[in-house]
This record gives C-alpha cells, sequence and structure tokens, in this order.
C-alpha cells in the first residue's frame, strides 16, 4: 500500500489517576475527527488512545482509595473509555498500559535497548517529582521547577539511557524534518532544549513497585515514560508474534500531545527508538491547553468541567463544535459555558440547523419531499462559490487549522441562507406565472440543498450526529460510510425522497447555561463545600485578585483605571463570597433567604474601598504585597533615590542576583505585557514570569543570559508561579529593557 493511503494517528494515553475532564476530550475530539476525515476520503486510518496505569502517582491515588493499582486503574480506565464512547468517538483500538500486550513489548524494549548498548548501570541521588514522574534540578526541598509541587530526595541505583548520544542526531533530524513538531514556537523550545545539551536519563525505578519490571532485573520497575511512549508501537503488536499491524502503520503519521508533554515526544520518542533502530514517527503537534477561568483546567486547580456536564445538556456535537470552531489549534483557549451557549445558538441552532429546516421542510411543502430540478439558470453566488469553499475547507483542515476551517463552512450556511433571503421561493411576485414560480422554486430549493449536502459532508468530522441525520434527511443514507472523495457540485439527484425531518439543534436559553453550572458543581466536590473550604475559597479568590492586581500594574500604562478596575473587581468579589460588609445588595451565597445583612447605610453604599485600605478589612484575605511585582524589576528611568531610600551592604547582601539563561519563552494568555520564562540558573530551572512581552517576542528571548533576583518568595500570576524576578529598565518610551553582559559570563554567576 502507498505510505499515503494510511494514516496512523494517536492521542496521548491518559494517566488513571483523574477522571476525564474536557482537557482530555478535547485532544480526543481532534484526533476522531481528522480520523473521521480521513476514513471519508478513503484513506485506511488507525486512531489509538488509551491510559496510561503505572507509577508512583496511581499507586498512591490508589492507596488514598483504599484499592489495589489494578483495581483504581481499571475503574478510572472504564470512565474514560465509557465516556469515549458516549461520544460516539471512532478510536479504533484502546490500549492500556497494565494489558499483558503492553507489558511484554516494553520488556522486550527495554532489552533491545540494552542490548544495542545504549542502557547502563549507575546510581542516582536528586530530586524527583512524583507528579510529573520526573527527576527535577533542584535542591533538597525545592518544589518542582515544572509544576510547583514538593519534591522528594530520593536516591537509586538505576538503569541510564544514553539520551546523550543523540543530541547531534536528534538536531541533524529536526533540521531535515521542519514538519516533525509543530507548532514551530514548540519545534523551537524543542530545538533549544537539545542545544542545551542532553544528559542520560534514568530509566528505571526501585523507589516503588507499580510498574513494569526491568528484565532480568526485577526489582527495578521500567520508567513510567519509557513504558508510556511504548503504549504507540505495542498497540500495533510490536514486540508480539504478529507484526503485521506494525508493518502497515508504523510510522504513526501523527502524534496529537499536549504542549506540556512535548518534550518526552520529541526528544525521548525519537531517541528511544532511534536506539531501538526503528522508524520515528513523521508528526508530532502539540497542542495549546484548555483554559478555565483562566489557568489551565486540572485536578489540582478544582477548576474542571467535565464533558458530561455539557453531553446532558447540549449534546456531543455541541462540545465537539465548540472545541474546534472556538480554540485555535495550537493556541490556548478559554472554556465558558457562556461562549458555548452562544456559540451554541449562533452557527448551530439559528445557523446550520436553522438552514437545513427551512430549506428540508420547503421541499416537503413545495415538492412533497422529493428533491427538485433546478431548472431556471439562476446563476448563484453559492453555485460558484463551491469549488472554493471545498478546497479552502480542506486545506485549512489538513493543516489542522480548524478554526478556520470551519468559518469558511459556515461562510456558505450564511450565503446559502442569504440567498434563500433574497430569492424568497415561499413568496409568488405577481410578475411571475405560476410556472415561472415554480420553476423558480425548483432552482432555488435544489440549490440550497446542494449546497447543504457540500456543507454537511465538509463539516461531517466535527459535527457527525447532526451532519449523519442531515444526510438521511437528504435521503442520502448513512454517511458514516458515504465517499466523500471527489466533492464536486452537482452531485444531489433530483427524484431523491427525503427522508423524515426532525429537529437538529434546538435553541438553548439561559437556563441552559444555569443547568450546566448546577450539574458541574454536583459533580465537583468542591460545591458541596464546609464552610471551611467556603472559607478558603474566599482567600483563593482574593489571592487571584491580588495577583490580578500585579498583573493589572505591570501592563497598565494608566494607573487610574487600573485601580478603578481593580476596585470594582473586589467590590464584586466581596460580592460574590460575601466576605465584605459593604455590597448588600445581592444574598450572599452561604446565607440564607431571609439572613441577609441589613440594608446598606448611606456609609456602607459608598465607593467601592480603595485597594490599599479595603482589603486589608476583608476577613481572611492576605495583606497587599508592599510593591506587587510580576517578575520584572523595572528601574524608574528618572527618580534617583533619595538618601534616605540608602541602603547598607548587608541590605544590599540581601538580595541574590544570578546569571539565568532563558530555555523558554511564551506568552501569556490573555495578558499582553506578560511572557511566561523558564530560565537555567545553572542547577535548577525556574518559571519566571516578566513583563516585558511588549517589548521583546517570545522567540527572540530563547538563549538569552539575563540577571535574575534569585531569593525572591514565589508568587502566583495568572494562575503560574513565578520563581523570581527578571531585572530590566524602563527606557524613555516606556519600556522594558533587559539587564545583559558585554563579556561571556557562566550560568548561575552571582552579581555582587
Ligand atoms: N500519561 C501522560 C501521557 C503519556 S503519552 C505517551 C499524560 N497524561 S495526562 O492524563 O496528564 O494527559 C495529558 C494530556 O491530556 C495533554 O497532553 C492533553 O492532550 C490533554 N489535556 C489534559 N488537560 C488539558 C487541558 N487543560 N487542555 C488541553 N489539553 C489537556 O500526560
Amino acid at each position: 500500500m502507498p505510505d499515503s493511503a494510511k494514516f496512523y494517528l494517536t492521542t496521548p494515553i491518559y494517566y488513571v489517576n483523574a477522571r476525564p475532564h474536557i482537557g482530555h476530550t478535547y485532544t480526543t475530539v481532534v484526533a476522531d475527527a481528522i480520523a473521521r476525515r480521513k476514513r471519508s476520503i478513503g484513506i485506511d486510518t488507525w486512531f489509538l488512545t488509551g491510559t496510561d496505569e503505572h507509577g508512583q502517582k496511581i499507586e498512591r491515588s490508589a492507596k488514598q482509595a483504599g484499592c489495589s493499582p489494578q483495581e483504581f486503574a481499571d475503574r478510572v480506565s472504564a470512565e474514560f473509555r465509557r465516556l469515549w464512547d458516549r461520544m460516539g468517538l471512532t478510536y479504533d483500538d484502546f490500549i492500556r498500559t497494565t494489558e499483558p500486550r503492553h507489558k511484554q513489548a516494553v520488556q522486550k524494549l527495554f532489552a533491545l535497548l540494552r542490548d544495542n548498548g545504549y542502557i547502563y548501570k549507575g546510581s542516582y541521588t536528586g530530586q524527583y517529582c512524583v507528579y510529573d514522574e520526573l527527576y527535577v534540578e533542584a535542591p533538597p526541598g525545592a518544589p518542582c521547577p515544572d509544576c510547583g509541587r514538593p519534591t522528594e530526595t530520593v536516591s537509586e541505583e538505576n538503569y541510564f539511557f544514553k539520551l546523550s548520544a543523540f543530541e547531534r542526531k536528534l538536531l541533524e533530524f529536526y533540521d531535515q524534518n521542519p514538519e516533525f513538531i509543530r507548532p514551530e514556537t514548540r519545534r523551537n523550545e524543542v530545538i533549544s532544549f537539545v542545544k542545551s545539551g542532553l544528559r542520560d536519563l534514568s530509566v528505571s525505578r526501585t523507589s516503588f513497585n507499580w510498574g513494569i519490571p526491568v528484565p532480568g532485573d526485577e526489582k527495578h520497575v521500567i520508567y513510567v515514560w519509557m513504558d508510556a511512549l511504548a503504549n504507540y508501537i505495542t498497540a500495533l503488536g510490536w514486540g508480539t508474534d504478529d507484526h503485521s499491524q506494525f508493518n502497515k502503520f508504523w510510522p504513526a503519521d501523527l502524534h496529537i500531545v499536549g504542549k506540556e508533554i512535548s518534550r518526552f515526544h520529541c526528544v525521548y520518542w525519537p531517541a528511544f527508538l532511534m536506539a531501538a533502530g526503528l522508524p520515528v514517527p513523521k508528526s508530532i503537534v502539540a497542542h495549546g491547553w484548555l483554559l478555565f477561568e483562566e489557568s489551565k483546567m486540572s485536578k489540582s486547580r478544582g477548576n474542571i468541567v467535565r464533558a458530561e456536564t455539557i453531553l446532558d445538556v447540549l449534546g456531543a456535537d455541541a462540545l465537539r463544535y465548540f472545541l474546534l470552531r472556538e480554540i485555535v489549534f495550537g493556541n490556548d483557549g478559554s472554556f465558558s459555558f457562556d461562549a458555548l451557549v452562544q456559540r451554541y445558538n449562533a452557527d448551530l441552532a439559528n445557523g446550520y440547523g436553522n438552514l437545513v429546516s427551512r430549506t428540508l421542510s420547503m421541499i416537503g411543502r413545495y415538492f412533497n419531499g422529493i428533491v427538485p430540478e433546478p431548472v431556471a439558470d439562476q446563476a448563484t453566488s453559492i453555485h460558484t462559490q463551491a469549488p472554493e469553499v471545498i478546497a479552502t475547507f480542506a486545506q485549512h483542515f489538513d493543516a489542522l487549522d480548524f478554526s478556520r476551517a470551519l468559518e469558511t463552512a459556515w461562510a456558505m450556511v450564511a450565503a446559502t441562507d442569504g440567498y434563500l433571503t433574497a430569492t424568497a421561493p415561499w413568496k409568488k411576485p405577481d410578475s411571475l406565472t405560476e410556472e415561472q414560480q415554480q420553476a423558480l422554486r425548483s432552482t432555488v430549493l435544489y440549490n440550497a440543498a446542494e449546497s447543504i449536502r457540500i456543507i454537511t459532508a465538509l463539516v461531517y468530522p466535527v459535527i457527525p450526529d447532526a451532519t449523519a441525520k442531515v444526510w438521511a434527511q437528504l435521503g442520502l443514507g448513512d454517511i458514516r460510510t458515504a465517499d466523500l472523495r471527489g466533492l464536486t457540485w452537482g452531485g444531489l439527484q433530483p427524484g431523491t425522497t427525503l427522508g423524515e425531518l426532525a429537529p437538529l439543534f434546538p435553541r438553548a436559553d439561559k437556563e441552559a447555561i444555569t443547568r450546566m453550572s448546577e450539574l458541574e458543581q454536583k459533580n465537583t466536590p468542591a460545591a458541596n463545600a464546609s464552610s471551611k473550604t467556603k472559607h478558603e475559597g474566599r482567600i483563593s479568590k482574593l489571592h487571584s485578585l491580588i495577583d490580578g492586581l500585579a498583573v493589572a500594574m505591570a501592563e497598565s500604562t494608566n494607573e487610574t483605571s487600573t485601580i478603578l478596575a481593580f476596585e470594582s473587581a473586589i467590590a464584586e468579589t466581596l460580592r460574590e463570597t460575601g466576605g465584605g460588609g459593604r455590597q448588600h445588595s445581592t444574598t450572599p451565597p452561604d446565607l440564607a433567604p431571609g439572613t441577609q445583612n441589613p440594608p446598606p447605610t448611606p456609609e456602607s453604599a459608598s465607593p467601592a474601598p480603595s485597594f490599599s485600605s479595603g482589603v486589608g478589612s476583608v476577613p481572611g484575605a492576605p495583606p497587599l504585597p508592599a510593591a506587587p511585582h510580576t517578575g520584572t524589576v523595572v528601574a524608574p528611568s528618572a527618580t534617583p533615590a533619595t538618601s534616605g531610600d540608602k541602603i547598607t551592604i548587608d541590605d544590599f547582601a540581601k538580595v541574590e542576583l544570578r546569571v539565568a539563561q532563558i530555555k523558554v519563552a511564551e506568552r501569556v494568555p490573555k495578558a499582553d505585557k506578560l511572557l511566561r520564562l523558564e530560565v537555567d540558573l545553572g542547577n535548577e530551572t525556574r518559571q519566571v514570569l516578566a513583563g516585558i512581552a511588549e517589548s521583546y517576542s517570545p522567540e527572540s528571548l530563547i538563549g538569552r543570559k539575563i540577571v535574575l533576583v534569585a531569593n525572591l518568595a514565589p508568587r502566583k500570576l495568572r494562575g503560574f508561579e513565578s520563581n523570581g524576578m527578571v531585572v530590566a529598565a524602563t527606557g524613555a518610551d516606556g519600556k522594558a529593557v533587559l539587564a545583559t553582559f558585554a563579556e561571556e559570563i557562566e550560568i548561575g554567576a552571582r552579581l555582587k
């Protein structure tokens, strides 16, 4: 079979320490849409998903749940599978890393790498992040530089993989295969990570035993990432007696992953494969995060939305459409019930759904449900637009730009709607005879139905349930088995009898948002909060408010408006949390009706408190920091210190200034001036947020040496922890200019 006639695509295999949420659903829905499109155009497609079930994190979660790791994994893995089935996702295989077919093959892979001389035994003492299942560079007691969680000191005799041997090979490979890592920002990050030097990787553990034993040395278990990544080949039967699927589908055409695991997929995975003498995947695409309330949706942050909530109220197509239309693939994107309902109503209920219903019901009314023959030559814009719409949709979809592909298809929905309105086939102008009117109607309704057929064929991979109904209503049978290749205008045969008409997307009212919020709260234990957790909620809300102020101050050029905005945010938070005595217009959520505070006195109805005095009076609120920071010290350009500001040398010695090198730089969603940096301090990597996005593009910063205030207490900004401050001056134009060095200087050096 020629290579292009097959397509093997995968999602990450999801950890079973947490139930699925719409972050996981996002990746899996994207993969499903791609798989459906490939199949519909005749490509032999294999779509793999599954669950990642080994490791200390899962062992501990099982212990907490009071069951064995296997029972725990069985339960959560089944939840993933149930959800995917309920959504009708068309995966061809679901691999579980606790299955014998996987375990045996992983042991073979380990043995092969060892036989090939790429695995050796050594010993290692270091900080281990249980959550990330990774040794990290951090001093004992320090948090994980990646996720901020506590690390543990672990001393182990380990097997090591000679990752260092692949530095040059990987760089050459990336160079020769520009499509291997997408998008460009991830590619640059990975390349700069590899260029900064690869150390050998510890690939076994003895500190816990919920894993696959190292063959021949069973007190070790194989590193979870080696175990997990191997799923992409073990699911195809590699390492078993039957290699036929492997021979047919490997190398993978596309691994879809979230951006936080691009390093594992783009560095470790190809290195393992090269060491095993196996072909590497053709392409890895790392998408952005789904954010909820401005930070990454995740179990640990407690800001999760479950797909089930949306399925119960609006159905799977609504969720699929929203995820693919609203979020620009590759970027982070926000989820909210409001935005979901807005999209649903505008594009699905009022757009596509309404177009189908008005067109097909008119064919029912005027032509007895039989597709009419276009007789009059009504040169229509939809007719002439069709070839371009088909080509542009394909081009965007195949480049994984789903949002623009859907925009293109919905432009055709709007054009067809406009065409119907302009030609008004339900009216009979006096200027036309009965016969002329019938000819016009036939043509207009044929054209509208044909346009619907084309739109339906294009968007089938995204909204499969609704399009299957429309296909049947058009009298065309089962869309899942239809060959949608070579889509051209005129495919709908006049004389076709329409199927039974049924509504597609009933309009959602405000009630839908309330229902989803309520369902979600029922689903989330935090919603049944005791007063203690409510109190914690207030504190955390106020914390994020203060973070917000810090960000706003750094981003703003107009302090007065920042302060005003902040004041109103405080007032809002006080109202929401019931934490302040000044805003009595709504019932605080934890007060039963009838127990409200007394009505406002003239004094209490005065303007919202200013942030310097108001926050201090809020129960549970921490004091405001004297100088909120965004990780950037920007020295005022024009105000020299007065003598009263002078400090002693001991004061200065308290500030630890160090040379750091920027390894990763990316924009922070919805913060125009903020960048998220990962900087190397020689013996550790730190995450720092810096308000320099207006002066520097993220790409221009990679590899740059900067000065970092290294001993600043960590702060949380926009949901990210900032561990230090970047030193910069403010230029005359108000832009930040980074402090830098004219001579070569090693990373980590202290400034005195
Ligand atoms: N088990 C590893 C992956 C091993 S693959 C060989 C893992 N599992 S995970 O359960 O944490 O899933 C991470 C993946 O889930 C992300 O890479 C992404 O595909 C998806 N997402 C989880 N949360 C997400 C968001 N909030 N937003 C977008 N995708 C998210 O890492």
